[in-house]
C-alpha cells in the first residue's frame, strides 16, 4: 500500500476519533498498560471498538462471546455495551495476556460482567457446547485466524437465530485472494469464508477497511435459522 494512502487513513482516522469518541471514553490507558507489557499491538482500533459498541447495543445484546482477548482492549468495548446483568466471555490462549487483560477490566469497573477463560479457545468451545451453555447474542472472533473454520462450527452450536458473528482481520492487506497463499492465517480465512458461503443458516457480508493500522476488513453474519 503507498504510504501517502497510510498517511491519509491515519489522519481520517484521527478525525473521526476527535468527532465521535469523548477523551475520557477512549480507554487509551489500556493500551497504554498492553504497550508496558510488551503486547503485539494489534488490538481494534479505537473507531473499530466503538463500531463493537454500536452494534452491541443496537442489538440490546446481553450475552457476548469473544474469542480472542490479547489485552482485553476489544472487551472493553464490548463490555461497556452490555447491561449489568450481561456478560461478556472471552477466550485466551495466553496467560500472559489473559493476566493483563484482567488487570484492565478490573480498572474500568467491569470485572464483574467479565468471564474470561484461560486455555485453547477450541477446548473452551467443545467445554460450552457440551455444558449446554445458553446461546450467545454476538460473537466477535479474532484469535488465531487458522483457527477460525473450527471456530465457525463451534459457534453455530452456541448461536440462536439473530444471533451476529463477527469475524476479525478477513483481507490481510489483500493476500485473501490468493488462493495460493502459504500463510495458514490466509487460508484459515479463505476456508472460514467457504465454510460461511456453504452454511444455509447463515446470511453474511464482509467489508473492507482501512484504519490508521493499514488494510484489512471484517467479515459479518447473521443466523436465521
Ligand atoms: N481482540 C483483541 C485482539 C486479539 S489478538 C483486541 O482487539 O483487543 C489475538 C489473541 O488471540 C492473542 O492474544 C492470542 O494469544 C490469542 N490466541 C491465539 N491463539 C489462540 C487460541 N488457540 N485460543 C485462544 N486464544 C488464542
Ligand atoms: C493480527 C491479529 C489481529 O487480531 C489483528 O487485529 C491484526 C493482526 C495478526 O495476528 O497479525
Ligand atoms: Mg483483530
Amino acid at each position: 500500500m503507498p504510504e501517502e494512502a497510510k498517511e491519509v487513513w491515519k489522519q481520517v482516522d484521527q478525525y473521526f476519533v476527535d468527532a465521535l469518541i469523548a477523551p475520557s471514553e477512549r480507554f487509551d490507558f489500556a493500551l497504554e498498560v498492553n504497550r508496558k507489557a510488551e503486547l503485539p499491538a494489534i488490538d481494534v482500533t479505537s473507531l473499530q471498538g466503538k463500531f463493537l459498541e454500536v452494534l452491541v447495543r443496537g442489538t440490546s445484546s446481553k450475552r457476548i462471546l469473544e474469542i480472542g482477548t490479547l489485552g482485553g482492549y476489544s472487551t472493553l468495548w464490548l463490555a461497556r455495551a452490555i447491561p449489568d446483568d450481561g456478560i461478556v466471555m472471552t477466550l485466551e490462549l495466553e496467560p500472559h495476556h489473559a493476566q493483563i487483560a484482567k488487570q484492565n477490566l478490573e480498572a474500568a469497573g467491569f470485572a464483574d460482567r467479565i468471564d474470561l477463560r484461560i486455555g485453547p479457545a477450541a477446548d473452551t468451545l467443545a467445554a460450552l457446547v457440551k455444558e449446554h451453555a445458553a446461546a450467545f447474542d454476538f460473537i466477535f472472533i479474532d484469535a488465531d485466524k487458522a483457527s477460525y473454520p473450527e471456530y465457525l462450527q463451534w459457534c453455530l452450536k452456541l448461536s440462536r437465530p439473530g444471533t451476529l458473528i463477527f469475524a476479525d482481520n478477513v483481507v490481510r492487506d489483500g493476500k485473501v485472494i490468493d488462493g495460493g497463499h502459504r500463510d495458514p492465517n490466509i487460508q484459515g480465512v479463505r476456508r472460514f469464508t467457504e465454510m460461511v458461503s456453504a452454511e444455509p443458516r447463515l446470511s453474511a457480508t464482509a467489508l473492507q477497511t482501512v484504519a490508521g493500522k493499514g488494510y484489512d476488513g471484517f467479515i459479518i453474519a447473521v443466523v436465521l435459522h
